[in-house]
């Protein structure tokens, strides 16, 4: 076997999950980053979890309110759940720009939503580890999921 970086274990563990990581900003709209380091964490009770880097305006939302929706994108989400991870929240208005349709705080076309409440943080690095309580789970059958292909370069279904 050969030593290898991070990165390029990361391109061979490819497909790897997409999420839109949905929190509320002040002015009471939808910031949006896309986020595929998530994991389950727990069955009883639910519980998910997910890092982000310490720089993300999203990091800043959930330590306000305590509160995340995890969508799943569907299909349709693409190009614009791509674009969510290209660029912050304190700059643009994600879900407006895009053209991203929203309902009760998060895409329309997602395949999941789990919607969490924060339970602790911890520091992992450059990044803060979210783990969340979900309280509760929605999905659309009619949804197809995107991944993340090539390590992070695109999103696309299998
Ligand atoms: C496909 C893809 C996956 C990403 N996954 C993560 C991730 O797991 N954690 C993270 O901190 N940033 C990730 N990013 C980068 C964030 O989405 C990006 O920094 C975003 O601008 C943060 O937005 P915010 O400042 O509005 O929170 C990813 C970007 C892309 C394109």
């Amino acid at each position: 076997m050969e030593r290898i970086t991070i990165y390029e274990a990361q391109k061979c563990t490819s497909p790897n999950p997409i999420t839109l990581v949905c929190a509320q900003m002040p002015d009471g709209g939808t910031n949006l980053a896309a986020i595929s380091w998530w994991t389950y964490l727990a069955n009883k009770p639910p519980m998910i979890g997910f890092a982000i880097s310490k720089r993300s305006y999203t990091g800043e939302l959930i330590e306000q309110t305590k509160r995340a929706i995890l969508s799943i994108p569907g299909e349709a989400l693409k190009e614009s759940a791509f674009r969510c991870g290209c660029v912050s929240g304190r700059v643009v208005n994600k879900a407006k720009e895009f053209n991203i349709e929203m309902a009760k705080g998060f895409p329309v076309h997602s395949k999941l939503a789990f919607v969490c409440s924060l339970e602790s943080m911890l520091e992992v690095g450059d990044h803060i580890f979210y783990a969340c309580n979900v309280e509760e789970i929605l999905y659309n059958p009619d949804e197809k999921q995107l991944y993340c292909w090539d390590g992070y370069k695109r999103l696309g279904t299998l």
